[in-house]
């Protein structure tokens, strides 16, 4: 699926983004799990990630970081019309991780819904989002990824748990009444044909938990790593070629990239194929981890507020998750 330039555009008119407090060290890893510090760095460029509190859910992540998007916008939260959060760790089945958002941060005139499209989902949302404004559906919309992956991942299987952080970043978007192009082009694709290679097994309709599926840990993540990686070097660099393309733009056009930050080796495999030195590269899972739909609205954030990302910018936004499912979006900064 996919859009090009409309008569209409949409332009990001705020930024926020949420850690929790607490700091888990690939050091204090090592003391629960057969791995060290040299190990994680080489090998996945994460130095710590943050550990959401036992009774700090996704949607209270969520909030923090919906009400710091809105302070950047200088909005009310009674204006926002449209709130889509992107999540695979909700705060329950049911209602939507969205809702709680709502009643968190008064977001009191919107229609509150969740997507799930993993590591991919922040770039699923915005196209949603985007479409809802082109078409006149939204006036001023909130997107939102957020994800609580500490709640999900085996702290006893070191190929995975030495990953995963938790947090939450969020954007508004609204009609641009300015220069700039805003969203220009966006593409989405999915193949759940590899749904295998990175699952969560057991609690849903087709695996409702049980003491014996419990004991088998198939309520935690598991992933073929080596699978994942090759499929994320692959599809991130296509679907960054075909969305460029259809922006009218080239490598060079692009003045940041903001990858999924899952593995250091997967964003300069990405930064190498398109042409583009790490120094136009925005990471920061050294600290974080991957924070799964969260990662580019929080890498967005920090590049934005530290004045890297400027005024007229072109920004290309690239993703690849579980499903499988990829994404990426160019974007032309400011109001
Ligand atoms: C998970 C990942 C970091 C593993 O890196 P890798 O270089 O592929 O490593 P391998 O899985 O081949 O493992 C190499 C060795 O390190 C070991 N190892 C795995 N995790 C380890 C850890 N945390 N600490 C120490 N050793 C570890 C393995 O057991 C293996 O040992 P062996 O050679 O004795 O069998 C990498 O595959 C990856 O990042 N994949 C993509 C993950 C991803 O992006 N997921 C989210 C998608 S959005």
């Amino acid at each position: 699926m996919a859009n090009s330039i409309s008569q209409n555009n949409a332009v990001i008119t705020g930024v926020g983004g949420w850690v929790p407090e607490k700091v888990l060290t690939n050091e204090d890893l090592a003391k629960t799990v057969d791995t060290n510090d040299e190990w994680i760095r080489t090998r996945t460029g994460i130095s710590e990630r943050h550990i959401a509190a036992p009774d700090e859910a996704s949607s209270d992540m969520a909030a923090k970081a919906a009400l710091a998007a809105l302070e950047d916008a200088g909005s009310k939260p009674e204006e926002i019309d449209l709130l889509v959060v992107a999540t695979i760790t909700p705060d329950s089945a049911m209602p939507s991780t969205a809702c709680h958002v709502q009643a968190k941060t008064g977001l009191v005139n919107a229609t509150c819904f969740d997507i799930s499209a993993a590591c991919t989902g922040f770039v699923y949302a915005l196209d949603i989002a985007h479409k809802y404004i082109i078409t006149g559906a939204s006036k001023k919309a909130m997107v939102i990824g957020v994800d609580k992956m500490s709640a999900v991942v085996d702290w006893q299987d070191r190929g995975t748990c030495v990953l995963f952080g938790d947090g939450a970043g969020a954007i508004i978007l609204e009609a641009g009444s300015g220069e700039s192009r805003g969203i220009i082009a966006t593409t989405t694709k999915s193949d759940g044909r590899l749904s295998s290679i990175l699952r969560i097994e057991a609690g849903g309709s087709a695996m409702p938990l049980t003491a014996e599926n419990i004991g088998e840990r198939r309520q935690y993540i598991k992933m073929e790593g080596n699978i994942v990686f090759k499929h994320a070097v692959r599809s991130m660099y296509e679907i960054s070629e075909e969305t460029l393309e259809k922006a009218g733009l080239t490598h060079s056009d692009i003045a940041w990239v903001v990858p999924h930050q899952a593995n250091m080796r997967i964003i300069t495999a990405i930064a190498e194929k398109l042409e583009t030195p790490m120094e136009r590269v925005v990471t920061n899972l050294e600290r974080y981890g991957n924070t799964t739909a969260a990662t580019i609205p929080l890498a967005l954030n920090e590049a934005v507020k530290d004045g890297r990302i400027k005024e007229g910018d072109y920004v290309l936004l690239v993703a690849f998750g579980a499903g499988l499912t990829w994404g990426a979006s160019v974007i032309q900064w400011g109001g």
